[in-house]
């Protein structure tokens, strides 16, 4: 049974029982939503960056234990380079304007990807708010940045191999504690934004037994009635881990 709640405008909201554990996002479509506005394709990022401010917020009062943002793949260094600028300074604004918040909702940060070619001093704003929250509890927020699932494996497989893990010691457990996202749930819904269906690198090996939403709505977007409406989708799903329908 859902059960209803008033939010600020006073207007019903219907409050999905059935919250994912873990919730997952491929931000698409922010160019689009500039391009639509007659704007750089920069504003939609800027745009695209407010929209994580208040998912996290949503999220938070929802119960979710753990969110995860797509915010640089590792194939988008072979965007124009301003564009690759523009998201390498729209991180660090963020992790500097953020931090402050995240810390007091009791959120710990997690920055998954590969460190290679990153800057400085993006590297000094990762260890900044990896640190900063280490201790935190309440929802883990991951960010996904220079990251890609195949080289998420690559390098999981190259630590294992150099901590001297042997054949018989490999299993799924193991592998999943040299991922980045080792000690957390595996996501129970990804959402990708913008109608585009594919999952582009992202969470391959944790999004086994994903739910998959394709929402049209593009990433600027999203906001609370959207969020709950991923939610309510979500709780509809029948999700049977191989077991037959009873
Ligand atoms: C997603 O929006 C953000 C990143 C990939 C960094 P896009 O920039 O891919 O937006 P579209 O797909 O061009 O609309
Ligand atoms: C995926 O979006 C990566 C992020 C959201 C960061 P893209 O827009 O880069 O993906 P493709 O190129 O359309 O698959
Ligand atoms: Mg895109």
């Amino acid at each position: 049974m859902a059960f209803h709640l008033f939010g600020k405008k006073r207007k019903a909201q219907t409050v999905p029982e059935k919250i994912p554990a873990h919730v997952a996002f491929i931000m698409d479509g922010n160019g689009r939503w500039a391009k639509k506005r007659g704007l750089p394709r920069t504003a939609g990022h800027r745009a695209g960056v407010i929209t994580i401010r208040r998912v996290i917020r949503h999220c938070c009062d929802r119960g979710v234990k753990a969110v995860t943002f797509y915010a640089f793949s590792t194939e988008n260094w072979s965007r124009p380079q301003q564009e690759v600028d523009t998201l390498m300074d729209l991180f660090v604004e963020f992790i500097d304007s953020e931090i402050d918040e995240l810390d007091a909702q009791g959120a710990r940060v997690r920055i998954i990807g590969s460190r290679q070619g990153l800057s400085e001093r993006v590297m000094a704003s990762i260890e900044k708010a990896q640190t900063r929250t280490q201790n935190n509890e309440r929802i883990f927020v991951n960010i996904a940045f220079n990251y890609g699932g195949r080289a998420e494996i690559a390098e999981a497989v190259q630590r294992m191999m150099r901590d001297g893990i042997g054949p018989d010691e490999v299993s799924e457990a193991v592998i999943g504690e040299y991922l980045y996202t080792a000690g957390q749930p595996d996501p129970d819904l990804v959402v990708r934004t913008s109608g585009e269906q594919r999952i582009s690198n992202f969470l391959l090996y944790q999004s086994a037994y994903a739910e998959y939403l394709f929402p049209e709505i593009l990433w600027p977007d999203v906001d609370e009635e959207a969020l709950d409406g991923f939610f309510a989708a979500y709780a509809k799903r029948d999700r049977r881990f191989g077991n037959a329908k009873e």
